[in-house]
């Protein structure tokens, strides 16, 4: 299947699965950091600047953008990107506002650039860059000088005409390149030298490049100085294959049990290495070849081979050098032996989200025995742990889906979806196509909602209304075990009988259909059987056969096959706990038996039977005692489902409450 990156919508799921080897070279992708930069220097430099290998993924496209915006002239022909450089005073307002989308590198280094152009101009973000923090770039800014209006620190930025900017000796709280870049850049437009001194040092392409671009650069240490007014010239950039990209693989083949393949051409760059140092350091078999150097980069060939990881205390100097690849290495330590504990490492929490809780989250649910700190985290893993079949969320963050889908692709039987992953295009735009190349295979996942529940807590009807609401196929679990409960009365199979139960459901013949007036027509042999399902003697020998585990084995796939595009409502017992575990939305409805006596005896008044609520209720306590405590797919709620207590709730609150929590999850066709 191919996907399409550009289009995948925030409901969509998918599941990774690979093939027993892994062999192969193929490169990744141009470098993020590099390809945004090449954007804004070939700009404010004198002459035409050519680009290749620029990562043509959102936010580097939003960089050129708003170049372009900006009155740049860039042409790209699909090879090759050809930058007009306007020289360092030739940039000029934009008619509009100036869209970063997911890009925290376009907005604060763009910052640094705006704070000091003599126009006014406003930089926007998509949902999560507005809440993403800004003052560390602002703060420092603004002592230089610049005009910047924001409401909390968070975009949207107003940069207001600049008419003097200072340069500054700013002594950075925080080892972060796009901070050290903003005041750089700013510093560009000041006279005199500016300088940045970070705690720890963080990746140095602006200074690298600035210096390229023949710029007066110095870096003595940790401290990094530019003089400015300089007259930039233009270059030829070849942007090397993105180390934070490679990282997924490298990852996935570590903990594939038989990989060997080579990624080609990637950026080695010294503060961007630590992915590799940190993998080597677990266990990890990566390989170094044919390094080189490359337009004024670092570059080598990586043979990654499957590994035996073990745990590590990750050391605090590589942290700056591995920032983007936290998400992916902690998917490594999952599969390492031992306790891997990352400290010092608050930053992540400040990424396209909060990285820590996010990756932590997602694991747990997986199974994996981990913890978050305040500033890193805690992973006990297994070289060759089973992880959960369950649903993990990427929130969007395209570094967290990727490194879950990288989990999920780890083993043929397992039903991992992830949702969370529509902003893969704003880093790797290719990683799936990459992925299939190296047969791994991505698969759509039909979303499920599961709606579990002992019978009278309106289910039934509650699903059907999903269902019709969403547009969605249903699935009557419940409805199959009554067939098969009515077809064992026909045949006279005894509940206990295990033999006779298992072939019973491999041969039964049982069609639903949807009728003109939405309802369900359920037909058992070529019979319809709606009003003999529903009897109370039928309800009653579900019960007991329901616990028969080579019946239910054979309905399993049987139930599976409901999951159908564009979606499943799926109404039972063991829907979110069994059936479809990888579920996104799993709902478990509850009502007091006195309430469910009450309603049952009401729904039997209206069909003209008579019984004792009293009866109804003995009934209604010896069949949730039975469900809930049978050895086999007991009647409980999965860990990740959200319980609703219908006791006081009318049909509709209840739909409501559903259709509100489908919405959250970007449910909806
Ligand atoms: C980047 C710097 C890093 C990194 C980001 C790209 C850059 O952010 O996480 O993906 O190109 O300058 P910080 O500088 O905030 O650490």
């Amino acid at each position: 299947m191919t996907i399409d990156v550009k289009k995948i919508a925030r409901n969509d799921l998918f599941q990774l699965s690979h093939q027993p080897t892994l062999r192969g070279r193929f490169t990744v992708p141009g470098d993020k950091s590099i390809s945004h930069r090449s954007m804004i220097f070939g700009a404010l430099a004198e002459g035409v600047t050519t680009v290749k290998g620029f990562l043509r993924s959102e936010d580097c496209l939003a960089t050129m953008n708003i170049m372009r915006q900006l009155g740049v002239v860039i042409e790209d022909d699909g090879t090759e990107i050809k930058v007009h450089g306007v020289g360092l005073h030739g940039l000029k307002a934009a008619a509009n506002d100036l869209d970063c989308g997911n890009a925290g590198t376009a907005m604060r280094l763009l910052s640094g650039l705006l704070a000091a152009q003599d126009f006014e101009s406003t930089l926007v973000g998509d949902e999560s860059l507005s809440v993403r923090p800004m003052n560390r770039v602002i703060k420092p800014l603004c002592s230089m000088g610049a005009v910047i209006e924001s409401e909390d620190g968070t975009a949207p930025l107003v940069f207001k005409a600049a008419s003097n900017i200072t340069a500054l000796d700013y002594v950075s709280p925080i080892a972060s390149a796009q901070v050290k870049s903003a005041v750089l850049l700013a510093g560009l437009f000041a006279e005199g030298v500016t300088s940045v001194v970070e705690p720890k040092k963080s990746r140095d392409h602006t200074e690298t490049m600035l210096k390229g671009f023949g710029a007066e650069v110095e870096v003595d240490g940790l401290k990094v100085s530019v003089k400015g007014l300089p007259t930039l010239k233009a270059q030829d950039i070849q942007v090397p294959a993105d180390i934070s990209s490679a990282a997924f693989f490298m990852v996935l083949g570590l903990i594939h049990p038989d990989a060997d393949f080579v990624i080609e051409n990637v950026c080695i760059n010294k503060t961007r290495d630590g992915v590799i140092h940190i993998l080597q350091a677990m266990g990890g078999d990566i390989e170094l070849s044919n390094v080189r150097d490359q337009a004024g980069e670092s570059v080598a060939d990586l043979r990654v081979k499957s590994s035996k990881l073990k745990g590590i205390d990750v050391p605090h100097d590589l942290i700056p050098s591995a920032i983007d690849e936290f998400p992916v290495v902690f998917v490594a330590a999952a599969h390492s032996e031992g306790e891997f504990k990352l400290t010092g490492a608050e930053e992540l929490k400040h990424k396209e989200s909060d990285r820590i809780e996010v990756m932590v989250a997602g694991l747990k649910k997986l199974g994996v025995d981990c913890e978050s700190l305040a500033d890193g985290a805690v992973i006990r893993g297994q070289h060759d742990i089973t992880l959960n079949n369950a649903c993990v969320d990427g929130h969007g963050d395209h570094r967290c889906a990727m490194s879950f889908l990288v989990a999920s692709s780890l083993n043929a039987g397992y039903d991992i979806s992830v949702k969370g992953c529509h902003n893969i295009a704003t880093s790797f735009p290719d990683f799936f196509d990459l992925m299939k190349g190296l047969s791994v295979d991505t698969q759509l996942v039909v979303p499920v909602i599961t709606i579990d529940g002992p019978s009278g807590v309106g289910k039934g009807t509650t699903c059907a209304l999903v269902a019709e609401a969403l547009g969605w196929h249903l699935l009557d679990s419940g409805a199959i075990y009554r067939a098969m409960a009515l077809k064992a009365i026909g045949e006279g199979i005894k509940p206990e009988d295990e033999v006779a139960l298992q072939s019973a459901a491999e041969q039964i013949d049982l069609r639903f259909e949807v009728t003109e007036n939405l309802d369900i027509a359920i037909y058992l042999d070529g019979k319809q059987v709606n009003d003999e399902l529903r009897t109370e003697a039928c309800g009653e020998m579900a019960s007991k056969i329901a616990p028969n585990p080579a019946m239910r084995t054979a309905l399993f796939d049987r139930q599976k096959d409901f999951q159908q595009a564009p979606g499943l409502v799926a109404d039972g017992r063991d829907m979110g706990t069994v059936v479809f575990q990888a579920a996104p939305l799993k709902v478990f409805l509850t009502a007091s038996a006195e309430e469910r006596a009450k309603r049952r005896h009401k729904q039997l008044q209206q069909k003209g039977v008579d019984v004792r609520i009293r009866d109804l209720l003995k009934d209604i306590e010896a069949r949730d005692l039975r469900d809930s405590s049978r050895k086999v797919a007991p009647l409980v709620p999965a860990e990740d489902a959200h319980v609703i207590d219908t006791s006081d709730l009318s049909i509709e609150e209840v739909l409501e409450l559903v259709l509100t929590l489908a919405k959250k999850y970007g449910l909806q066709s």
